[in-house]
């Protein structure tokens, strides 16, 4: 049993509250962290395995692959998980009950929180605050003012973790390298990793480097926008070498879908030639799109334009590209299908000569 006297808390926010998060929150100081929200169907559908190469102990949904809840002795006793039940019946009556004229964006009620945190005898957290909290001080303002044992923080933790520093908040660049670093040294999906990351940036995902950032796709190209570059490179070789598949790329290909779902969409890939390359949108103009060089070429060698085929797997897709008699894929799988129709064109141009691998490299195209 938890202690929960004059405790701060991470607070439970669905997909912010991964490990990376919950780890960084603490070296930043908080005492207890929880997990986001985790419906409990997805736990009874997952396997408990103990991950020695990371250390940690992983739940792993056996559909899909997906890791629905990782955790390692560095939160152990200060972890709490939060488990959310899907009876839409009983949700809805709850809804009808509470929390509907109240939005995040309206202020909190400390005086109703003091009311209540004066009249019963087990330790009250209070939450809500985040909006007037800016600095570790704050939390404890918060805290005399409603009464309560302890300060549990969702929005602030989310905005800058180093909220829980009494020291200080350190700069978004700063606590943004942190939180990658744990990203790739406890193998967080790329999409967990992205989201978080966007919810660190908020508006400045406008900036040139914002929309740099939105365009990656793996955790080595969101690392090198941080120069994490060859941390992550390193790491990830590393984990290769000790037998983790890795999860660094989003291919639907190393979580084995259900079968079915495979056949419908399998292709014959024997004669394709292939190589994994992925398309950055910010690397191109209008004008230089892998697709607009090729079909450029084509021209004006007579060659007919290409033919493309794409596949779709959950919301990831794979494009064929048929070429003057010869078929091109990348084996990296884009985020829609008009990626993947460019990455293909990357492929083929790598193969025709047009591009050489070394301006693939420049581009952050090539993934080994
Ligand atoms: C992105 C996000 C995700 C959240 N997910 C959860 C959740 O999974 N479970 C939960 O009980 N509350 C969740 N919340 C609510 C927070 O835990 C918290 O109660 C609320 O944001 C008010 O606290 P704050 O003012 O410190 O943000 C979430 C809030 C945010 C901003």
């Amino acid at each position: 049993m938890l202690d929960y006297t004059n405790k701060v808390i991470l607070a439970p926010m669905v997909r912010i509250g991964t490990l990376p998060m919950r780890l960084l929150a603490l070296r930043y100081g908080a005492d207890i962290v929880y997990t986001e929200e985790l419906i409990d169907w997805k736990f009874l559908r997952s396997k408990r395995i103990s991950n020695d190469i990371l250390n940690t102990v992983d739940y792993v949904d056996q559909t899909d692959g997906t890791i629905v809840f990782r955790t390692c002795a560095e939160e152990k006793n200060k972890v709490v998980l939060q488990l959310g039940t899907c009876d839409a019946v009983r949700a809805l009556k709850v809804g009808k009950l509470v929390t509907q004229e109240e939005r995040p964006q309206h202020a909190v009620h400390p005086d109703i929180i003091l009311y209540v945190a004066e009249r019963i005898s087990v330790p009250v957290i209070a939450n809500g605050g985040s909006k007037e909290i800016e600095k570790f001080s704050d939390i404890n303002k918060f805290k005399t003012v409603t009464g309560c044992s302890s300060v549990m923080i969702a929005r602030a933790a989310e905005w800058n973790c180093s909220i829980f520093r009494k020291e200080g908040l350190l700069p978004m660049d700063d606590v943004i390298r942190e939180y990658l670093k744990l990203s790739v040294d406890y193998d967080n999906s790329p999409s967990n990793t992205k989201y978080c990351v966007q919810n660190i940036l908020r508006d400045l995902q406008e900036t040139p480097r914002g929309r740099q950032f939105l365009d990656c796709q793996t955790l080595e190209q969101i690392c090198s926008i941080w120069d994490l570059r060859e941390y992550c490179k390193q790491k990830q070789s590393h984990y290769h070498k000790m037998g983790i598949q890795g999860r660094w790329q989003v291919s639907p290909s190393n979580l084995e879908p259900p079968q079915k779902k495979l056949k419908s969409v399998d292709m014959d890939l024997d004669d394709v030639s292939q190589m994994k390359v992925c398309f950055i949108r910010a690397n191109f103009n209008d004008l230089n799109l892998p697709k607009t060089q090729l079909h450029t070429w084509a021209g004006k060698n007579g060659l007919k334009l290409p033919v493309y085929e794409t596949q779709q797997i959950e919301k990831l897709f794979r494009t064929i590209i048929t070429f003057d008699g010869k078929r091109y894929t990348s084996t990296f799988w884009e985020k829609n299908k008009k990626f993947a129709e460019q990455s293909a064109a990357l492929v083929c141009l790598y193969k025709l000569g047009l591009v050489t691998e070394e301006q693939l490299i420049i581009l952050g195209s090539v993934i080994k």
